[in-house]
């Protein structure tokens, strides 16, 4: 049977550590409410100089240098983002233009928190029709350029990064077992930034609003977010006759630590078998499960045969899991 298989990972987290201490000169915070709250220490920030293709290119060097690959090896770039280096083109083809990956085709996908895992659904499904035979599927973000320094309730959530991995087919019995996607339009505005699109494009106006800024309704978020997450993890192993017990790693969206545990506790999985590096790099969106990855992958904490559970909740609402056998 044909499946996709992650062949490599790559990541990159920019230099700039902003720590809660430093949020607290910021706004009316604290290292504790945000520690206690969202698990959160500190966040790296993009240098002024850097936009998402940049984070995008160290990942995917990486990634292509750990497989002994070239960029021309590559035939399908899919970068998953909300933060692309500019409306149009995608931000797949500026990176396709850094890497040099002149056999390739790229686009851009946007499922906010979720995009890393929608964009791995749309490359599992490419190799598997056998349209394509090596992908890079990327998440970066640079989410601080949309951050309201001056909103408590959503700037001390956020951070920048990429990861990248590189999937190629096999006929052996491993690689990704099954994906769920799913999206609910109802409840977009919870979670959303109103300025810069069609809807309002950027002027004066809509600069005095913020409303180039990620608006947040936090706690409805969670909540909705837990009680998902909860229901898609259980509903993917319940698919693939799994039980909890033979999980290796769970390696969820970075979003907030209480999300992590809720998602874990629900299937039984203890906290050491989860991947959890959010209190180094806060929230960073469609970055936060292919960093998360590559760091498992680095520190071994993956081997042969494992399988993985790989899930995600973000904006739309969209939420979104892969079962892999390593
Ligand atoms: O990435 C995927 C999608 N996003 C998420 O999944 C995020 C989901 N939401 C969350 O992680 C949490 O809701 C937050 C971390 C954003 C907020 O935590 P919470 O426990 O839901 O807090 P809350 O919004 O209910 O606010 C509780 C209190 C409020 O004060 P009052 O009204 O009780 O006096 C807030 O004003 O905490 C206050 N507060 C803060 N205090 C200090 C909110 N943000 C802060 C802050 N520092 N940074």
């Amino acid at each position: 049977m044909l499946r996709s298989r992650i062949i490599s990972t790559g990541s990159y987290l920019p230099e700039k550590v902003l720590t809660n201490d430093d949020l607290e000169k910021m706004v009316d915070t604290s290292d504790e409410w945000i520690t206690e709250r969202t698990g959160i220490k500190e966040r790296r920030i993009a240098d002024e100089s850097q936009a998402a293709s940049d984070l995008a290119y160290e990942a995917s060097k990486a990634a292509l240098e750990r497989a002994g690959l070239k960029a021309d090896d590559i035939d399908l770039i899919i970068v998953a983002t909300v933060t692309g280096d500019m409306p149009f083109p995608s931000t797949a083809c500026i990176l396709q233009d850094k890497l040099g990956a002149v056999n390739a085709v790229g686009f851009d996908i946007n499922a906010t928190c979720s995009g890393f895992l929608y964009s791995l659904y749309i490359a599992d499904s490419l190799i598997k029709s056998r349209m394509h035979k090596r992908i890079l599927v990327v998440g970066a973000e640079v989410l601080s350029r949309i951050t309201d320094w001056e909103d408590k309730t959503t700037c001390v959530i956020f951070g920048d990064g990429a990861g990248a991995v590189i999937i190629e087919p096999t006929e052996e019995d491993r690689g990704i077992l099954s994906m769920h996607i799913n999206s609910d339009g109802r409840m977009w505005e919870l979670l959303h930034m109103p300025g810069g699109g069609s809807r309002n494009p950027a002027s004066i106006d809509t600069i005095k609003k913020k409303l180039h800024y990620i608006k947040m309704k936090g706690n409805e978020t969670f909540k909705v977010a837990v009680r998902t997450l909860e229901d898609l993890v259980v509903k993917t192993l319940d698919e693939n006759k799994l039980d909890a017990s033979r999980l290796s790693l769970l390696i969820p969206h970075q979003a907030n630590l209480r999300i992590i545990q809720a998602t874990a506790d629900r299937i039984g999985i203890p906290m050491d078998k989860v991947i959890v590096n959010i209190e180094r790099y806060g929230n960073t969106s469609a970055a936060s499960i292919p960093i998360a990855l590559d760091e498992a992958v680095r520190t071994e904490r993956i081997r042969d045969g494992d399988y993985i559970l790989l899930e995600a909740f973000g904006g739309g609402f969209t939420w979104a899991s892969a079962l892999i056998r390593w």
